[in-house]
């Protein structure tokens, strides 16, 4: 458990105490530790991931991130910054799968700025590689041309190897859905995409109940706002994936509600919410803690293998919503506003 700072103890505290009842609901034997992390480390420690809280994470089977970052550091250099104990958490365990679902829950549909008609029953997940591709690549930087022209490049580079890790984490999370899987590139421009697609033809023949398409990224870009429900799983490199994510992410509506998940290859996750650390409403106990919560369902599901309990969380969730509770993020008439701890409270009724 890393919480973090700026919302991130109140959502973590609520995220805990559901993971406890449900570690004894199912008997899971889990075992928690805790550490810091971003600008509470800095804060303590002077650094935003100190040693220790490395060595712990490396030692777990899962991390549960609630959020870092907020004015008070800003004034830091880069490297000092809260952001840097994600980063150094990610490159450490070489968390390459970033896992995005997003979902419109019915009962906050009229969250969403698309038609209901178009949007209500959204369920699709973005699979994002996480730790390759042209955000990495070498050599990048800017440099001063004859004649004192500047010129600003980065690298565009996958290996082999990169791909085929995603791609499988991708047909496997579609094998576990509805089993539809769209890979999204740039072949018709870029070298390394049209690699990509050809490697993804290649490992569709190790998934034959997965259906594999292809699209352009400048079309998935359209079809995300046009007709997203015809998405189920969709797989594509660090760049084009950081931009589709978010987009898919405002379907919904409501960032307080979306989980995140970032997974290795020995099935080791880091599990977060996708908003930040919310300084502006911090320590108010009003922030909304059901994508933190909901994060603890995937890592029971991706990196524990407890797909029941993970289950069990999900529709937990769907009944407190059911229930009329709303967080003030959520908030709509007609409905019962709830603090964070209320919020977790029901949840763990609802359990
Ligand atoms: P943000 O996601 O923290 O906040 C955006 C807006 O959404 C704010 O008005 C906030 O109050 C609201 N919000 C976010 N989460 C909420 C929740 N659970 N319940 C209710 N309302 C919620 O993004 P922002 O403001 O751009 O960044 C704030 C800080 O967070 C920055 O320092 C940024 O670097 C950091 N950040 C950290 C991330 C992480 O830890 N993974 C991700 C994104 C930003
Ligand atoms: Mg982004």
């Amino acid at each position: 458990m890393l919480p973090g700072d700026g919302i991130g103890p109140e959502i973590v505290a609520e995220t805990e105490k559901v993971l406890n009842r449900i570690n004894e609901q199912f008997d899971l034997g889990l075992q928690f530790d805790h550490g810091l992390v971003g600008g509470a480390a800095i804060d303590e420690t002077g650094e935003p991931l100190p040693g220790k809280t490395l060595e712990r994470a490396k030692k777990s089977d899962a991390i549960l991130l609630g959020a870092v970052g907020g004015p008070k550091w800003d004034n830091l250099e880069m490297a000092k910054r809260p952001e840097k104990g994600l980063l150094g958490l990610r490159s450490n365990l070489e968390l390459f799968a970033n896992l995005r679902p997003a979902i419109l829950y019915p009962q906050l549909a009229s969250a969403s700025s698309l038609k209901p008609e178009v949007v209500s029953g959204l369920d699709i997940m973005i699979v994002r590689e996480l730790t390759g591709g042209i955000y990495f690549g070498q050599p990048r930087g800017v440099r001063t041309l004859e004649g004192g022209e500047l010129q600003g490049f980065n690298t565009y580079v996958y290996s082999e190897s990169e791909v085929r890790r995603i791609g499988r984490v991708a047909f496997e999370a579609a094998r576990q859905r509805d089993g539809k899987l769209c890979s999204v590139d740039k072949a018709n421009v870029l070298e390394v995409t049209a690699m990509w697609r050809e490697i993804m033809d290649d490992l569709a023949k190790d998934y034959p109940d997965v259906e594999l398409s292809h699209m352009y990224v400048d079309n998935a870009a359209m079809q995300l706002v046009r007709a997203p429900k015809q998405f189920d799983v969709i797989v594509t490199g660090n760049m084009f994936g950081d931009i589709l994510s978010d987009e898919a992410a405002m379907l919904t509506g409501s960032i307080g509600m979306l989980p995140s998940a970032s997974l290795n290859s020995e099935k080791q996750g880091m599990y977060e919410p996708c908003h930040g650390s919310a300084p502006d409403i911090a320590g108010q106990g009003i922030a909304n803690p059901l994508a933190t919560i909901l994060s603890g369902a995937m890592m029971l599901r991706y990196s524990l293998g407890e797909e029941k309990a993970a289950g069990a969380i999900e529709a937990a969730v769907s009944r407190v919503l059911d229930q009329g509770l709303r967080t003030a993020d959520i908030m709509s008439d007609g409905m019962q506003q709830v603090s964070t701890r209320e919020m977790g409270d029901a949840v763990l009724a609802a359990l």
